[in-house]
């Protein structure tokens, strides 16, 4: 046990420490500038941009105003990441950002970062079943489940009475708080349609945990997308797919079009997605994704570096938030951004425009 700690202690190290280095100030030394002190920030993993943009931009946000600051990413294992933030409290940091791999695995670590007198924020994802979280900044989640849905309900037409039409759904990793909540906001809109049956899911896999992707994983999507093909629609085309996440869409995509879809006689049907990942964003504007839900994680970072900064100078963080998030044990007090829906209409307006992108990029 100790040794396997202590490997994956050693990796967490390695990765932190390039990264701390990178994070302070010119002459590469690790004094804290202006004795603000240490924030850990432990996040999921590298695999997904969205990870890496906000890593950057939490490191560079709690250096302007004058911490140090040592990330880690526990590449989508949730052992990886107790021992990651076990070394960050060894190391005497100050106040703890965290992603969560697995929601509720980190419920002893977080009493040692307790007992340590450090400050806990869970980053976009909620941390459940503890009492050792001290605040939670998001995006407004069960938004972007509407999101998806309206798109879905807009582009169907099936408002005007359109239909019916086949639709599959897709969830995220069923160990992360944020799952269900884009599930059941997307099906709070669509359940009417399901209802009325101008959309029909023809796998009859309709409940969460019937439709959830672990860690959100695009290959496991796919298996799951061609096993549906090739079960349900034999002798028919499917014609909207909920997907809540880029990576699950460019799985499900590829499953499609290993079916032959994408023609003019088999057009795709339409996909959601969230993230505005890059990969995404080139597949909307060559007319495969459908659309995906941007959430600006450089004000996400802001926000937790704001926060964060607020604890160690004893001020009350600024909440905006009137639900506080029950998980489990306590509730938390919430501040929560507003997400944003892009398709091949509105990218360049916000994405370039916003800066998230150059034109260069999207090519
Ligand atoms: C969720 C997050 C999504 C997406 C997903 C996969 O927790 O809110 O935006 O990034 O994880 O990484």
């Amino acid at each position: 046990m100790r040794n396997r700690r202590a490997a994956l202690a050693a990796i967490a190290g390695a990765v932190s420490l390039a990264l701390t280095l990178s994070a302070c100030g010119e002459s590469g030394e690790g004094g804290s500038a202006k004795g603000g002190g240490t924030i850990g920030i432990a996040l999921p993993t590298q695999a997904s941009e969205r990870w890496v943009t906000e890593g950057k931009s939490v490191v560079e946000d709690l250096r302007a105003k004058g911490y140090q600051a040592k990330l880690v990413y526990g590449q989508d294992k949730p052992d990886t990441q107790v021992a990651q933030i076990e070394d960050l409290i060894e190391q005497g940091v100050d106040a703890l950002i965290i992603a969560a791999i697995d929601n509720k695995s980190l419920n002893g670590v977080l009493q040692q970062a307790t007992d340590a007198g450090i400050a806990v924020i869970s980053y976009d994802r909620l941390i459940l079943g503890t009492k050792n979280v001290d605040y939670y900044v998001s995006f407004d989640n069960e938004q972007v489940g509407r999101l998806q849905a309206r798109y879905i309900i807009d582009r169907l037409g099936l408002e005007e009475g359109k239909g019916p039409f086949d639709i599959e759904l897709f969830a995220g990793s069923p160990d992360d708080n944020n799952t269900k909540y884009f599930f059941n906001g997307a099906m709070a809109l669509l359940q009417p349609f399901l209802d009325s049956k101008q959309l029909i899911v023809r796998s009859g896999q309709t409940e969460l945990d019937e439709v959830t992707t672990l860690r959100w994983d695009g290959p496991t999507a796919q298996k799951r997308m061609d096993a549906i093909l090739a079960e349900s629609y034999k002798s028919r085309t499917v014609d909207a797919v909920l997907s809540p996440y880029d990576g699950i869409s460019l799985g499900v995509l590829s499953a499609l079009k290993a079916d032959g879809y994408g023609s003019d006689s088999k057009p795709l049907p339409v996909i959601t997605g969230q993230d505005a990942e890059l990969a995404s964003v080139k597949s909307i504007i060559a007319g495969e994704q459908a659309q995906t839900i941007y959430k600006d994680v450089r004000e996400l970072a802001e926000v937790a570096a704001d926060m964060a900064d607020d604890i160690l100078k004893g001020k009350t963080p600024r909440i905006n938030s009137r639900r506080a998030y029950n998980n489990g044990v306590k509730s938390v007090a919430a501040f929560l951004l507003q997400p944003t829906s892009v398709d091949r209409t509105n990218y360049d307006l916000v994405l370039v425009a916003g800066g998230y992108y150059t034109a260069q990029e999207l090519k």
